[in-house]
């Protein structure tokens, strides 16, 4: 049974993104983000699937799911390999109780805003990068803090890897 874990960057206002891309660098979360989903399955929206540098697109080394209201039309436009689903919850549910087959044991869901809204309440944990900058931005992660709990936290300068998990 996978387990389903959301992976997120946020700063202190929950911006998450602007204009379509993320408005910060970080590189100790791009080689977190990529250490912990590398070997796993990964879920996103067809808008974070088309904000991924090509080359980055899909992410190796890892099987990619992207969910869009128009499979069919979306289909022929990915690269072999790429699995594309119009129906997130029913993914889900189908990852869980294993009936559809997956890359490793951990379903990521990697954004953007509106597949966090959907899918948090499915999320058994949150991997989040807590900034403490603010930023300029249009998407934002939702309020989660009520249904989990801050279980491990590593802290460094300007920001802090945080594990929640659900109460
Ligand atoms: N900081 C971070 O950790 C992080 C992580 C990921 C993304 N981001 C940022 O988040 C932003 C993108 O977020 P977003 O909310 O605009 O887009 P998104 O969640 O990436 O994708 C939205 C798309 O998903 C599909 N979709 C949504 N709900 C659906 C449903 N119920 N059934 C089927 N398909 C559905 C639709 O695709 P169609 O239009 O094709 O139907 C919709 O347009 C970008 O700025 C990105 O850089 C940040």
């Amino acid at each position: 049974m996978a387990k389903v874990v959301a992976i997120v960057a946020m700063d202190q206002g929950r911006v998450i993104g602007m204009d379509g891309g993320i408005p910060w660098r970080l590189p100790e979360d791009l080689r977190r983000f990529s250490s912990l989903t590398s070997g796993h399955t990964v879920v996103m929206g067809r808008k974070t699937y088309d904000s991924l540098p090509t080359k980055y697109r899909p992410l190796p080394n890892r099987l990619n799911v992207v969910i869009t209201r128009d499979a069919e039309k979306l289909r022929p436009k990915l690269p072999e390999g790429v699995q594309v689903s119009a129906n997130p919850d029913e993914f889900l549910q189908q990852c869980k109780n294993g009936s559809r087959e997956i890359q490793g044991e951990i379903v990521w869901v990697i954004g953007g805003e509106e597949l966090y809204r959907l899918l948090l309440p499915q999320c058994d944990e949150i991997e989040l990068t807590q900034l403490e900058s603010s930023h300029d931005g249009d998407a934002f992660f939702p309020s989660f803090e009520d249904e989990f709990v801050l279980a491990d936290e590593e802290k460094y300068p300007g920001f802090s890897f945080q594990r929640w998990q659900r109460r």
